[in-house]
């Protein structure tokens, strides 16, 4: 077989991959002739940058399940431009498949991820992301290795449609939970509802955390334009995917590497960017993560500083009425970030070697019902905001968008369930000694509590207030809550009650306040009473004495510093390792 190279495009600086493929002794014979049985010609391995494709796929991540036909799209760019692509899986976690949460194992695939492209022969990556954590898993690892990386999201599934009324994945799940209590949905009408919501490939196409966290990658400049809200199964998001292919072959030739993308201004963007699209509670701790990882200052204040005036924008489930299909019909982020005009920092730059500004200035809003001009926005307030108090001494978050302005400062007794068994087993209880105006307060739901973090701080109402027409209480716990969710939901109060916070010192018949506008969570007992309580507080057992679970539970960060192990804060680096025969 011919060693002869086809014409190849300048590449003037040393590749990394040369460290395994471009050498001419025993090692680089061990790297190139395995690696040949899948049929790769000897000129791939001369002079080509090489692409790692992180591939998410798995059957039991059903809004990634299509990611194997876009990684061929992916790999057809690589290779128009001159480099060599190779995929490679990884874990995959399947939010709504996964037990006891997606959010237990984030910081597992994202030790998977950095060491998978520490350890190959990689001189830039491309990270497929889709359901909920896959994305910040891929970024918090790709992050601490710091190649030039691109993003490119498997994109929304199609509007729900449902009776000839569009429905919004997950946003249905909560009030199909709510119907079924109050008797208004049978079994029957359930499972029409659940085969209506999921009618083609793609993550979830409300405003929920999967399409929040694409439109951060979108706002971070870690993807294309347009990365966030063309559906999954449009033909676009296939050029998309070959673009990014091509495009990654040139950042390694520029060096564009992350740390130069994902500065203090891309996060800065990305926070103010949430606001406007009404985005998930969730980006608060996947974003303090990622700025973890890059040594990156970022905060729970900044997230409130800089959210407070942004109005809300997009018209979208839960906190509106549309869904992804529309949000790019009516132009997508771009429009979105055009409408921030000077509030966003414009100099920060994208992956396309653009800034930010560039790539949005022009963007046409197509219909302004679904993207609102922010002279009349869609609602005043769409940041994350950040309370305090002793309830909360670390922080704790609500999102203003989706909760109940007249709850929104509210004073009332508390009805506390100590963990979330104790929920099951007594919200729905007719005898269950509550009133509307009462505030629900879930413990022992936190990183360390569940164990995991998990979405269940939107839990629903008890069933005898939902069938006296109560839509909406304040819950407050140190849960976190699907991004599809809506409520005046009190979330990641820190720290949390498994650790010993206030949280876990909350009886029920004690009077909480809730004050949105001056940012307070105070529970009306006195510092005394309190001193008592925590002199008889116990710590929970340990969920387990081995493996995963023990080594998380171990090291995991609170909510307010975003949930990563300790140890896995900031980066190693590319270097290479020592050869391995
Ligand atoms: Fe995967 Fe919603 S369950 S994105």
């Amino acid at each position: 077989m011919s060693r002869k190279s086809p014409k190849q495009p300048k590449q003037s600086r040393k590749l990394r991959s040369e460290s395994w493929f471009g050498r001419g002794d025993r090692d680089a014979l061990v790297h190139r002739s395995w690696m040949k049985n899948q049929g790769f010609p000897h000129d791939l391995f001369i002079g080509k940058p090489v692409i790692g494709i992180c591939n998410t796929w798995s059957e039991v991540t059903p809004c990634n399940a299509h990611f194997r036909e876009l990684a061929e799209h992916v790999k057809a760019g690589v290779l128009e431009a001159g480099g060599f692509p190779l995929e490679f899986p990884v874990m995959s976690l399947g939010e709504p498949v996964m037990r006891p949460t997606a959010m237990l194992y984030r910081n597992q695939v994202a030790m998977d991820v950095e060491e998978s492209i520490r350890a190959n022969p990689f001189d830039g990556v491309v990270l497929m992301m889709g359901c909920d954590k896959t994305t910040p898993a891929l970024l918090m690892g790709a992050a601490s290795v710091d190649l030039p990386t691109i993003g490119i999201s498997g994109g929304p599934m199609l509007n729900g449609k449902f009776r000839g009324r569009d429905i919004g994945s997950g946003t249905m799940v909560w009030q199909v939970t709510e119907k079924l209590k109050t008797g208004e949905f049978t079994e029957e009408d359930m499972i029409e509802v659940e085969s209506c919501q999921s009618r083609s490939a793609g993550h979830c196409m409300t405003m929920g955390t999967a399409s929040t966290m694409a439109s951060m990658v979108e706002a971070l400049g870690m993807g294309l334009p347009a990365n966030a809200a063309i559906p999954a199964v449009d033909s676009r998001r296939k050029v998309l995917c070959r673009l990014v292919g091509r495009r990654i072959v040139e950042m390694v030739r520029e060096d564009l590497r992350m740390s130069k993308i994902v500065t203090r201004k891309a996060l800065e963007n990305a926070i103010m960017v949430n606001g406007a699209i009404g985005g998930s509670t969730n980006a608060v701790v996947h974003l303090l993560a990622i700025a973890g990882r890059l040594g990156v200052e970022l905060t729970l204040d900044d997230w409130d500083r800089l959210g407070r005036e942004i109005p809300c924008l997009v018209n979208l489930m839960p906190s509106g009425e549309y869904l992804m299909e529309d949000f790019y019909y009516a132009g997508g982020l771009p429009v979105v970030i055009r409408e921030l005009g000077k509030l966003v920092h414009r100099d920060a730059l994208t992956v396309n070697g653009r800034t930010i500004w560039e790539n949005c200035k022009d963007a046409v809003n197509y219909d302004t019902k679904v993207i609102t001009p922010i002279g009349r926005p869609f609602k005043p307030q769409g940041g994350i905001a950040v309370l305090r108090g002793n309830l909360a001494p670390d922080g704790a978050v609500l999102k203003p968008s989706a909760a109940t302005p007249k709850l929104m400062r509210h004073k009332g007794r508390a009805v506390v369930f100590a963990d979330i068994d104790d929920l099951h087993g007594r919200i729905d209880d007719p005898k269950l000694d509550v009133k509307a105006d009462d505030i629900l307060v879930l413990q022992n739901c936190g990183p360390k509590g569940y164990p995991g973090f998990p979405e269940v701080g939107n839990f629903a109402l008890p069933a005898k207030l939902l069938k006296k027409g109560v839509t909406d209480m304040v819950r407050i716990s140190d849960a976190r809550m699907s991004g599809t969710a809506y409520g005046t939901v009190v979330l990641h109060t820190s720290p949390e009650a498994a650790v010993g916070g206030p949280l876990a010192l909350v009886k029920t018949g004690d009077t909480i306040e809730l004050d949105v506008a001056k940012r307070r969570l105070v529970l009306h007992v006195s510092d005394e009473e309190l001193a008592k309580r925590r002199a008889k507080w116990k710590a929970p057992k340990p969920h387990t004495d081995r493996g995963w679970v023990k080594l998380y539970c171990d090291t995991v960060q609170q909510a307010d510093k975003g949930v990563d192990l300790d140890f896995l804060v900031g980066s190693s680096g590319a270097g290479v390792g020592r050869p391995s025969h």
